[in-house]
This record gives C-alpha cells, structure tokens and sequence, in this order.
C-alpha cells in the first residue's frame, strides 16, 4: 500500500511517500518503508512566524513539494492509495493549506483521504523505526513539549508545557543573543563548545576540581508534573545584560540555560518512567536533535535500567513521513475522513485521538 503523507502544521511544509504492508493482527510485524520525504521550511531572520506569510510560503512550494516526493519515490499519483494529511494540532493558517492540498489530490484522483494528530504522528514514526515497544515519549519541539505515553486506548500526556514550547523558548533566547532562528543547533554547539574549551584549560587536573562549567543561578520551574519555561526566559534575558558588561561568561549562561530547561524534561520524564513502570523512552520533536538533551536523557535512563531511542533527526523534525505511516495505521483500521466535511483542528490534543490500532 503507498500512501502520500503531507505536513503542514507550522514552518514546514512536507510531502512524503510511504510504502507499507499492514499486517493488522501484528503491527510489529507491519513494513514502513519511507520512499521520500521532501520538505521546504519558512525561515526568518528576525521575528516568529507571520500566519499569513506562513501559509503564502506553503502554497507557493506546496505544488513542487508534492511532485517531488512522488518523482523521488518513482511512484505515479494512479499508484497511490491513500492520502494523508496533518490535521492538527498547528497554526491554522499553515493546516489550511495541507488539507486543501490534501483534497485537491484525493478527489482529483479519487484516493481515500485521512487526517491524523501531528503529535501521535511523532510516537508512531519514532516507535516503529526504532522497534520500541511501549515507550514513553518525551516530544520536545518549537510549538510543542509534551511526556507521552500509551494507556488504555489512549496516548495519555504525563506532562506539558504550561506556557511556551521548549523550542520556541530556546528561540526566542537566542534570539536575544543575536544568533537568529533557528537557535537550537547554534545553542547546543555553544554549550559543548563552552565545555571543551575550559576543559582544556584545566587540562592535568581531575574532572572535580576542574568544574569546567560554571552553573549559574537560574529558576527551574516543575509544578507537579507539568513545566514553565518564562521564569527561566525572564532571567536569562536579563543575564544577557551582564555578558554584555563583561561580568559573566556567555557559555556559561547557555550551559546553565540549557541544562535547566532539559533537567527539567527530564525531571518529568523520569518520574513518568517510575509511576508507569515502562522501560523505554522515545525522543521527537526538533528539540529532540540536540545532543545535550540526548546525553542528559540517557543518563537519566542508564540509571533507571531504561533504554533510550533517538530516531533519526529527519522523522523527530516536521516531516510528512510519520504523517503518512500513522495515516496508513489509521486507515487500516477502519477511520475516515469524509472529503465534504473537511476539517483542521488546530487545537487538536494528543489525548483527544482514539488509539484504535493499539491493542491493549
Ligand atoms: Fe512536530
């Protein structure tokens, strides 16, 4: 079965083919072969996302995005047999145009149609390429931060950002750096660059007593099990006045910026592992690429006896990929989306989706 994926929820707009066998009496033993995965992201340089100017990029690319991913598949739009699109959750203007274009493909060729959760689109990719069995998720990204984990029919959220994703956070600190969006990779390398860099010059001594990294006073914010990341962003961006001034170091102000924030994910992460008794992590999100982020994850489940899987960084990134492998699992198992009655659902929940391809 080949199913052409779109992803529309915020920057990217994706288009991907993905060939499966469904074997619905074992998912494990189901193939997900991803033929193609192009996508095109807005960027700015100064600023977030402009809705209107959001949904101008996708429709300008959306045309050659979709080509593409079928002549990098080899694969004719006769040969497809289902098209999925990202439903939501997402930034209206951005899901408008995927849906749209979604339509335009499967009533124009008389394909089925299917809309899925971006968010759950995230676990099933990350599950299936990493052969992960039960995970739980820890889904980090600009717009999104959220610990995951499947219960009763449902993907039930442990945890969640109370006010602003970990990604648009990290952004909007480097921002106020100077370093432009997106921050996170320039963030990350900082951080180690930071580390190895004071490590050298304390070369000869033991790690102890060398402290190559300064930890600077910042607030850590877990309310039960739940995050808060504007206390942190408030301090950071006043601590940016005293790098100016010479009185404290820059690596050290984004090591202890980035440390926090991901202790704090971990934190969450940790204590849904203890109170679910689950012994897998999974990571997704854009978030989920930093190397910092990785390395303190693993940490936390190499103590816990619990293993940790990294997907690779095109599917933890906005990919239509994921978005056509959970549309394959969906259709297979009997949903629908009638094509006159097409919705976006931009407030869409992860908890709201009915996890019927899941056996108990
Ligand atoms: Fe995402």
């Amino acid at each position: 079965m080949l199913t052409l994926g779109i992803e529309s929820t915020a920057h990217t707009f994706g288009a991907s083919v993905v060939e499966s066998d469904i074997d619905k009496k074992d998912y494990k033993k189901s193939t997900c072969k991803i033929l193609s995965n192009e996508k095109d992201s807005y960027t700015t340089t100064t600023g977030g996302m402009i809705p209107r100017e959001l949904a101008e990029h996708h429709y300008a690319c959306s045309l050659n995005i979709i080509k593409s991913a079928l002549e990098k598949a080899k694969v004719n739009l006769s040969e497809i047999d289902l098209v999925s699109f990202s439903q939501g959750p997402g930034i209206g203007n951005a899901l408008r145009v995927g849906a749209i274009s979604a339509r335009q493909v499967a009533l124009k060729n008389n394909i089925p149609l299917i809309g899925v959760n971006h968010c759950v689109a995230h676990i099933e990719i990350g599950r299936k390429l990493c052969n992960a069995k039960d995970p739980i998720m820890l889904y980090a990204s600009g717009a999104n931060t959220q610990i995951i984990c499947y219960e009763n029919s449902y993907y039930r959220v442990f945890g969640e950002t109370l006010d602003t994703g970990i990604g648009n956070f990290l952004d909007t600190f480097g921002r106020e750096l100077g370093l432009g969006f997106p921050a996170g990779p320039k963030l990350d390398e900082m951080y180690f660059k930071g580390t190895l860099a004071k490590v050298s010059a304390f070369a000869g001594r033991s790690e102890a007593m060398a402290s190559p990294r300064e930890l600077l006073e910042l607030p850590y914010t877990v309310k039960g099990m739940d995050l808060a990341f504007s206390g942190l962003l408030t301090s950071a961006t006043k601590k940016i006045e005293e790098v100016k001034k010479g009185k404290i170091n820059q690596e050290d102000l984004v090591y202890s910026v980035l440390h926090n924030a991901f202790a704090m994910l971990t934190e969450v992460t940790e204590r849904a592992l203890a109170h679910t008794e689950k012994k897998e992590v999974v990571l997704g999100g854009g978030v989920g690429c930093s190397k910092a982020l990785q390395e303190m994850v693993k940490k936390m489940c190499d103590e816990r006896g619990a293993k940790l899987f990294i997907p690779p960084n095109s599917v933890m990134v906005d990919n239509a990929a994921q978005i056509g492998w959970l549309g394959l699992l969906m259709y297979s198992s009997g949903v629908r989306t009638p094509k006159n009655k097409l919705v976006i659902l931009p407030k869409q929940r992860t908890d709201d989706v009915k996890v019927v391809w899941r056996k108990n």
